[in-house]
């Protein structure tokens, strides 16, 4: 595909949209109010609003390699701030999907350069669940537990956040852990346990009185 065929694409997207609804572009423009935010891989093949069935206005969308949130990330980081308290969504995803290059690369031993440190998130993730992941014999089912474990821990660090325990105990605000399941299209809701999961973390993260 070339570049100008984008051009092209965009061009039958107006149109397609304008046909639907004359006003779609100027409602658009006006403001948005998102209820979700979906903090997912960039991977090419796991698309945010296509997979959801949702449109433009609808979720607000942050995408790095491997669905990371690091704890001093300044760019994730803000992405969650401005999600939280400005645009106030009622509901936070972070959706890993089996078949992560990311997380397939951190389980290389091998010297990935400047990925190294982003990539060092998730060897941190095999650490803190070496047993579980040590005792799975077979590589494909190990990582993909790896990345249902990624998905665990990158929601704990989004709680870990001020904003956060500030909006879940003023308007309920919840995190969800998801995988999209790439071989069948689903998305999986790993159902994870928050409240055990704040009841163990919170005494050590609990920042707000
Ligand atoms: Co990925």
């Amino acid at each position: 595909m070339t570049i100008e065929q984008l051009f092209k694409n965009n061009k039958a997207w107006i149109t397609e949209h304008l046909n639907n609804d004359p006003h779609f572009f100027e409602n658009l423009s006006k403001k948005q109010e998102p209820e979700f935010l979906y903090i997912g891989c960039s991977d090419s093949r796991v698309t945010a609003e296509e997979l959801m069935g949702l449109h433009p206005g609808e979720v607000f969308v942050h995408r790095n390699i491997a669905n990371l949130v690091p704890n001093t990330d300044l760019n994730s980081m803000s992405v969650i701030n401005y999600a939280v308290n400005h645009l106030k969504v009622k509901h936070i995803i972070v959706c890993g999907h089996y078949g992560c290059g990311g997380i397939a690369a951190a389980m290389q031993q091998s010297d990935l350069g400047l990925l190294n440190p982003w990539l060092r998130n998730i060897r941190d993730v095999y650490r803190l669940h070496f047993k579980e992941l040590e005792s799975i014999t077979d590589e494909t089912t190990r990582n993909r537990r790896l990345v249902e474990l990624n998905v665990q821990e990158q929601c704990i660090n989004i709680i870990k956040m001020a904003e956060i325990q500030q909006a879940n105990l003023e308007r309920n605000l919840v995190v969800y852990g998801w995988v999209f399941d790439l071989s069948t299209g689903k998305l999986i809701d790993l159902k994870i346990d928050f409240d055990t999961i704040l009841q163990k973390i919170t005494t050590v993260y609990k920042i707000t009185k």
